[in-house]
């Protein structure tokens, strides 16, 4: 009756590994995590749709012929990522269809970022030409059929020419969540594990953010807010429930907060040690990070904490 935070199924946002096989793949750093064919992804979703989780998230594995380093693929319209919205909501209407816009998946340089080396190896991420790359992206998803878009590269001004570019081609309804406070984390390893999609050179520092700043996460704020978002996602979520705390006292729009690959996994290989509870864990940590403020999170515990959820 006096608890102030609970959670709910409709809090959640699960994350979708998808390829071009037919087989289902399992993850081996992301144990439990699947990287589905495009028939398994549809099932998948809609079960977890069923539990009452109300959208997913997409991440495609790409096989490394279609990478290159102004990655076209990532705006190709008959590309594995329009083929899998256009299926999805094909068979799942109410499902809400979030996309991942950041050119890592698709780019043999591995960086969310269009690359340029100078003749010393020196390694210059392009914002301008890639701003221009991730709207063609958005579009391509958009005319697919997404509900939402969420730029993950962390370029400056790529909310403001996305708005923009999804307007002018009469996406004023897609809306943007924004990568608002993504930090250089050593916690997404897995996950680029999971997708192939680690930089071939040089780190990400020079566009995410550095893990010991704050004030920064509200100049984000004030910035993607002004540009058009229409919610904020803060990541990764548990090390930055202060800065999630922080946005959401600067910002009335939604926040989210993403629980990454290595933060699931910490909870994941500590359970199967049998050093943790996961049930009790993973909910403590899903309340946590609501509590710091989060509307919703991203997480890949969604499905099993929303049937712990109805298990009560
Ligand atoms: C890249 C992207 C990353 C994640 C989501 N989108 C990795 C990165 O920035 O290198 C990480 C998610 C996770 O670790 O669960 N655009």
């Amino acid at each position: 009756m006096v608890r102030e935070t609970a959670l709910h199924p409709r809090d959640f946002i699960l994350p979708l590994f998808l390829h071009e096989d037919a087989e289902d793949t399992p993850i081996s750093s992301m144990p439990g995590v699947t990287r589905w064919s495009l028939e398994s992804l549809v099932r998948e979703a809609g079960e977890a749709h069923a539990l009452g989780i109300p959208a997913v998230v997409l991440f495609p594995k790409i096989d490394d012929s279609l990478k290159s380093p102004l990655p076209e693929e990532c705006h190709n319209d008959g590309g594995l990522i329009p083929r899998a919205i256009r299926a999805l909501k094909a068979a799942h209407p109410t499902l809400c269809v979030i996309t991942d816009i950041a050119l890592d998946p698709y780019n043999s340089d591995g960086h969310d970022g269009v690359v340029r080396r100078d003749d010393h190896g020196e390694l210059t991420i392009l914002n301008d030409e890639t701003v221009a790359i991730l709207c063609e992206q958005a579009l391509c998803h958009a005319k697919a059929g997404a509900d939402i878009v969420a730029p993950s590269d962390m370029m400056d001004g790529r909310v403001a020419a996305i708005r923009e570019a999804l307007d002018d081609a009469g996406f004023q309804h897609v809306s943007i969540l924004s990568y608002t406070a993504k930090y250089a984390s050593a916690f997404y390893g897995p996950f680029r594990g999971a997708l192939d999609s680690a930089p071939k050179d040089g780190d990400k520092k020079t566009y995410q953010m550095d893990p010991g700043n704050s004030r920064e996460a509200v100049r984000e704020t004030l910035l993607d807010e002004a540009e058009g978002a229409d919610m904020l996602m803060v990541k990764p979520a548990g090390p930055y429930l202060d800065i999630i705390a922080r946005v959401r006292e600067t910002t009335t729009l939604p926040v989210a907060a993403y629980q990454v690959s290595g933060e699931y996994l910490m909870l994941k290989s500590a359970a199967a040690a049998g050093w943790l509870d996961e049930k009790a864990v993973a909910l403590e940590s899903l309340t946590g990070i609501k509590r710091a403020g989060a509307d919703m999170i991203l997480t890949y515990f969604a499905k099993q904490a929303a049937q712990w959820l109805a298990e009560g």
